[in-house]
């Protein structure tokens, strides 16, 4: 089905010229009691949407979109197992992950995959505890002070968020993240580390990707030449792998070998074994805390009609402003900076699943898919793209995220943040109109009043979604991670992509494995021009 020639879409496009003169001021001013009826709360999660270009109709034509391409449908699939991933013929399962341990069952090829879930959920924790209150020693008997994870992308970006978010929940052993091939990364990790109190775990789904396996490498060297055995390896090494043979031919025994599993991908993982620096930052009370949140979310989502359904809203709205009204990006604006990992996370998520130009079964998309997402803590951002979102010529959304509580009782520092977030969202819907510029400048004379009024004019009616939460604890981050990875799969049903698989990554890869080995020798180019130049000038550099 092409879903542009649709009645829905074709009604949703007919509802944008209807809208094009109307200023959220004047929807404000229309309707004083706006807020009340579009926002919605959630376990101290509230979604304030009104702040948008839009309507009681749009929302309800929005919704109509999302029924039309079979949304309610496509989350019951999902949900039960449903081999949704087509190109890559598994489940998504990522919701199971969070499913208490006496869930109905959900099965896939025939076996119900709860029990598996939860054992392998308990083998982390107990490990995870085990060096928390050090029971699980060094070889030499020493304390484990630091645990250092390699990984990369979907093996990398979720742990490392939920690590920083949760700053205030963390225990005694250090978590470290060591994810890029550049050597500056490990090596700025490593130089304060001693082999004797490091644990390290190797995170990747496949164990096959060359990133993590080249640091995996030079971490073992690293220990080694920190004067530890080989055979010491066992005590000091970990992975989680759905390859659990490759694991444990790098070495490393079966008690410290996690699964995977494939019908979890990468940028879904946390919730899995992959959350393990997560577990040994802050234990296996918030641990279940922040799956129990993501829990919360998923009932909510998978039960409540659209109209209010937190992570449906909130896709649809992303829609509207991509696919009807010329958006250009999203940004996401995280006012915490325990949140700062948030946009690098929500990018991976977003543009690795929603990045497509074919439809599920192989044809061309006949519209716009995945939006480009970047953003920076607030208030930071303030003072670097956000004259862009203000002033500039392109329609920016941004979603605002603010924790409304602070553990870190210094100054006045949280009161002044959160009334940042509060006062961009206002002057960005508000704007600030010519003659209130004119206003302003009354000792001023005339031409020079007129000429700066006609700078310090906002036209507003930009965009933007408050997501507030009650206190970042584990709970409300599970709670905010599983609402924005239903808002993608949301996107990608109406979209009719496959948001599962990752095809696009795969060619540079096989290229990079080519123009390695002509760095180091001096064989003859056979790349294009431009290619072949920048190999010359790395071999020059190198002699
Ligand atoms: O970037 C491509 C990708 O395949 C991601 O989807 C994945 O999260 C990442 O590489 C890491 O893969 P692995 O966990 O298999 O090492």
């Amino acid at each position: 089905m092409n879903i542009t020639q649709s009645a829905a879409w074709q009604n949703l496009q007919a509802h944008c010229a209807d809208m094009a003169g109307t200023h959220m001021r004047d929807l404000f001013a229309a309707d004083p009691q706006r807020f009340d009826s579009m926002h919605e709360t959630l376990h101290g999660l509230l979604f304030d949407y009104s702040k948008n270009r839009i309507s009681e109709e749009t929302l309800n034509l929005l919704c109509k979109l999302a029924e039309t391409t079979g949304l309610p449908q496509q989350a019951e699939a999902m949900r039960h197992g449903g081999k949704i991933n087509i190109s890559e013929k598994r489940a998504v399962l990522h919701t199971a992950l969070r499913l208490p341990a006496d869930a109905d069952p959900v099965r896939v090829d025939g076996e119900n995959v709860i029990p598996t879930i939860h054992r392998e959920l308990d083998r982390a924790l107990a490990f995870a505890e085990s060096l928390i209150n050090g029971v699980h020693t060094g070889a030499t008997g020493k304390r484990i002070t630091d645990f250092v994870h390699i990984g990369i992308g979907g093996s990398d970006l979720g742990p490392q968020l939920a690590v920083q978010a949760l700053q205030p929940f963390h225990k005694n052993v250090r978590v470290h993240f060591v994810s890029n091939s550049d050597d500056a990364n490990i090596a700025q990790i490593l130089a304060p580390l001693h082999a004797e109190t490091t644990v390290f775990c190797l995170a990747s789904k496949s164990f096959g990707t060359p990133e993590t396996l080249l640091n995996a490498h030079a971490a073992r060297a690293w220990f080694r030449d920190g004067g530890l055995r080989e055979a010491d390896i066992a005590r000091h090494f970990a992975a989680i792998s759905s390859n659990v043979e490759a694991a444990h031919n790098f070495g490393i025994p079966p008690d410290n070998v996690f699964a995977m599993f494939d019908w979890v991908g990468g940028r879904y993982s946390v919730w899995s074994a992959i959350g393990l620096p997560v577990m040994v930052a802050v234990g296996g009370t918030h641990f279940r805390k922040f799956l129990s949140g993501a829990h919360a979310m998923d009932e909510h989502f998978f039960h409540t009609p659209l109209r209010h359904n937190i992570p449906a809203l909130l896709a649809l709205i992303g829609i509207w402003y991509s696919n009807f009204c010329g958006a250009h990006g999203q940004a996401v604006v995280p006012y915490s900076h325990n949140l700062r990992r948030l946009p690098g996370y929500l990018q991976q998520l977003d543009m690795e699943s929603n990045g497509k130009h074919r439809t599920l079964h192989g044809g061309k998309v006949e519209h716009h898919t995945g939006g480009i997402v970047f953003g920076e803590e607030g208030v930071n951002c303030q003072h670097a793209f956000f004259q862009l979102l203000h002033q500039g010529t392109r329609l920016v959304p941004a979603d605002f995220i603010v924790s409304m509580r602070t553990p870190y009782k210094i100054g006045r520092q949280h009161r002044f943040t959160v009334a940042n977030a509060f006062a961009q969202t206002e002057a960005l819907m508000r704007g600030k109109t010519q003659h209130e510029a004119l206003a302003e400048l009354l000792h001023l004379p005339e031409p020079e009043r007129s000429s700066l009024a006609a700078h310090k004019e906002f036209p507003g009616n930009r965009p933007s979604n408050s997501i507030l939460l009650e206190t970042l604890d584990p709970f409300r981050l599970g709670m905010l991670i599983a609402m924005y990875e239903h808002k993608i799969f949301t996107q990608g049903v109406v979209w009719g992509i496959n948001s599962f698989d990752q095809w696009g990554v795969e060619y540079g890869k096989a290229l990079a494995k080519n123009i390695e080995p002509e760095l180091a020798l001096a064989q003859e180019l056979h790349h294009d021009s431009s290619t072949n130049g920048l190999i010359a000038f790395y071999r020059r550099c190198n002699p």
